[in-house]
């Protein structure tokens, strides 16, 4: 039994070991601080990449002009440069090294937007927990993840390492990681800082071509990009990085208002705020900043504290502060964040990491992995013929996918190993080849393909099979960074052969494996089962094949809408009303030639598509059944001082085990400011048996029904509610309570 004493102890602790001051600390700080001249204080504030043991960073190390390194992961240079710096520097301060470790160092797990796609916050803190294991190994100790952009945009590339749509989603997920990162206390050896980016409102990119232009009004900046942020604050976040883009034409590395009144004051952030790769640079290039000493200035007084790769501090603050443009107090506030970085992480008295490559790919990481990509892959359709069973004995094997090492890894991995991944084929055989006879044609060489040499090879095993599985998607190099695309249909001539081994006229099982959503109704037509994994990491081969053959029950959810065509985005659930809401939709094809100018209404929604879309957020189906009970609410009347119960039952009616996600959503119908059709405020994941039911209850209170006005303060509004216990954003009826 713990005392009271020991709990106090513990949980002062733990306050005081991440970002927040502590006075020990700061005394230390004010210590080192006094001694340092300029040069010391602004070679703090200086990234680098890393060069191996080149002359330049060494040099750089030695005569304390750099105070971090990225992108350096071999173990014995780290230990060598951390040597140099706290041996042979006048003020023996250590280095930081920093990595994107974003879905895993070397295990690699489902992409983010996968593991949003689980619904799991405990595995998506595990996942981070054994990267940070890993990666501290070699002497990391601090990561730029998580990516907590809220996506809304399937055309951005990044839409891969965010956690999907939903600021609540993102907010539990992003927070999750940073305690799986961060662990207990930020000066053990396997804690490493996390860093949530990219401040802010990347996701909102114009088009969504990556490092665009956005326009993002203070209070849609508020109610939807900077939830995810704020939850990382609280959640203790080391460090911020900023986004590249600019918000309304105020790029964030020099973006007072956001890093300084937001986060610096409003929130109290005293972490460490470091610039995207060269973004205070780029200021030039945005034309906010006539030359590189005014991108410096710009982002010193933006309160970014370090420089990624643009050496904009490094070779102007001097000079700013002699000539008075920059105050010496300003320096010394982000010599202090970079400092105390330090000093919570440990590195000035365990500067060296311990290597144990042993570290690497242990089994419970190798499971953990599995068990996330298990649970990230979503159930789009299914008529029955998924899980394969006996009656389809002979199993064609297809697609670009299906046997592809490091694109099954997906995008951000800089350090997973290809050859550690199993894939789908090798799963099946080495799992499913004793009771089945497995065949396989790859048809394309990769995802992108367009020759249709060995189509007929791949039709002719199509016919001699009694089942095809073919696995579809994109390749890890067309999703991430800089990897946009205005068309998101299946790359290649994928299409085209699904369309070929369809006239065979077997039975189709397709399983996309991608980045992003991607626009495949024609697809879904076809098929008479559709998985979708989101690149599911070295041990997706495993998950995907013990979900086609019935071992596991899927059990993902989209944590993003899908398209039916691209023209329709952005689209996304927690859409406004508008004044005329899709009604009588009369689609392209269904409109009579010659129909009179005004005989087809006048409502929101796409001739050629409506106005829904392919698949809803929190979409995903079972092996078995949910049903759901009407929702009963304590009382229909909330106050400010209450709070009610919605309760739900739900029942496992199916004959298989499984996970269901069991979502609630508000609509606050009346409002100073238009309000979403329907917000997500708490979902939670069950384990039901066949046959199996459990009551579930969610508390409601006013605080969750608070949104911006247009003064940008946080407000709850008396009025009326719609609340939703439902399987995903688009089913189950409301009920009705009255806030007052
Ligand atoms: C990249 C990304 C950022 C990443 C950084 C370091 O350009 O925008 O997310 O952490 O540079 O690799």
């Amino acid at each position: 039994m713990i005392s009271r004493t020991a709990i106090l102890v513990l949980l002062f602790s733990a306050i005081f070991s991440y970002g927040q001051k502590n006075s020990e600390t700061e005394k230390k700080i004010d210590k080192l601080m006094s001694k340092m001249t300029i040069d010391e204080k602004i070679g703090q504030l200086n990234q680098l990449s890393g060069e191996g043991l080149s002359q330049n960073i060494v040099a750089q190390v030695k005569n304390g002009s750099v105070g971090s390194l990225l992108n350096e992961v071999d173990s014995k240079v780290i230990y060598e440069l951390q040597k140099v710096a706290t041996t042979q520097t006048r003020l023996r301060i250590p280095l930081i090294f920093a990595r994107d470790v974003i879905h895993g160092f070397k295990t690699i797990f489902p992409i983010p937007l996968g593991q949003a796609a689980s619904w799991n916050t405990s595995l998506v803190e595990d996942g981070a927990r054994i990267a940070a294991i890993e990666a501290s190994s070699v002497g990391i100790k601090w990561t730029f993840a998580p990516m907590i952009d809220v996506s809304r945009d399937p055309r951005w590339g990044r839409i891969a390492e965010s956690f999907g749509e939903d600021s609540y989603l993102i907010s539990k997920m992003g927070a999750a990681s940073v305690r799986g990162y961060q662990g207990k206390n930020l000066a053990d050896k396997t804690a490493i800082a996390a860093c949530a980016k990219h401040f802010a409102g990347y996701g909102a990119t114009e088009s969504g071509k990556d490092y665009n232009t956005t326009w993002i009004p203070e209070v849609q900046l508020r109610d939807t990009y900077l939830p995810p942020f704020k939850a990382a604050v609280d959640a203790q976040v080391a460090t911020f990085m900023c986004s590249f883009n600019d918000i309304n034409g105020v790029p964030s590395s020099g973006n007072k208002h956001l890093n300084d009144d937001i986060l610096r004051k409003e929130w109290k952030f005293n972490g460490v705020l470091v610039s995207d790769w060269a973004s205070i640079e780029q200021m030039q290039t945005h034309g906010v900043a006539a030359n590189l000493a005014d991108a410096a200035k710009l982002a010193i007084d933006a309160k970014v504290d370090m420089d990624m790769m643009g050496f904009a501090y490094t070779k102007n603050l001097k000079d700013l502060i002699k000539n008075k443009s920059v105050k010496i107090k300003q320096i010394d506030a982000a010599v202090r964040n970079v400092l105390r970085l330090k000093f919570n992480l440990g590195l000035f008295d365990n500067p060296f990491a311990e290597n144990s490559e042993s570290t690497f790919y242990a089994n419970n990481a190798l499971s953990s992995a599995q068990k996330a990509a298990t649970e990230s892959v979503v159930l789009l359709k299914n008529n029955g013929l998924l899980p394969i069973n006996k009656d389809h004995k002979t199993v064609a094997v297809m697609g670009p996918l299906a046997n592809s090492p490091a694109d099954q890894l997906g995008t951000w991995v800089m350090d997973g190993e290809p050859n550690h991944s199993i894939t789908p084929l090798d799963a099946i055989h080495k799992n499913f080849g004793k009771n089945f006879t497995i065949q396989y044609e790859q048809g394309l060489a990769y995802s992108r393909d367009t020759n249709s040499v060995n189509f007929s090879k791949a039709i002719q095993l199509a016919q001699n099979s009694d089942v095809i599985v073919f696995f579809a998607g994109e390749e890890a190099l067309l999703s991430g960074e800089a990897r946009a695309r205005a068309d998101i249909n299946l790359p290649g001539a994928q299409t085209k052969l699904l369309t070929e081994l369809k006239k065979t006229g077997k039975p189709l099982v397709l399983v996309v494996m991608a980045g992003r959503p991607h626009t495949i109704q024609k697809e879904i037509e076809m098929a008479d089962a559709v998985l979708y994994s989101f690149h599911p990491g070295t041990m997706g081969g495993p998950a995907l094949a013990n979900i086609i053959f019935g071992v596991e029950n899927p059990s993902g959810k989209l944590p993003v809408t899908f398209p039916r065509l691209v023209g329709q985005v952005p689209i996304y659930y927690a859409h406004k009303m508008t004044g005329r809401p899709a009604k009588d939709i009369q689609l392209i094809n269904e409109i009579p030639v010659g129909a009179p100018q005004f005989s087809l209404g006048f409502t929101s929604y796409h001739l050629d598509a409506g106005d829904s879309p392919l698949f809803p957020f929190g979409f995903g189906l079972s092996y078995t059944n949910f049903n759901y009970s009407p929702v009963k609410l304590s009382a229909t009347t909330l106050t400010r001082e209450n709070s009610i119960t919605a309760n739900c039952k739900v029942s496992n009616t199916g004959k298989m085990d499984g996970y269901e996600v069991v979502q609630l959503y508000v609509r606050d119908k009346v409002a100073s400011l238009a309000q979403p059709v329907k917000r997500l405020i708490g979902f939670e994941k069950i384990f039901l048996k066949s046959g199996e039911s459990k009551e579930l209850s969610f508390d409601v209170s006013a605080n969750q029904l608070s949104f911006h006005d247009s003064k940008n303060n946080l407000i709850v509004e008396n009025g009326e509610f719609d609340l939703w216990i439902s399987t995903n954003s688009n089913s189950g009826s409301p009920q009705m309570f009255i806030l007052k």
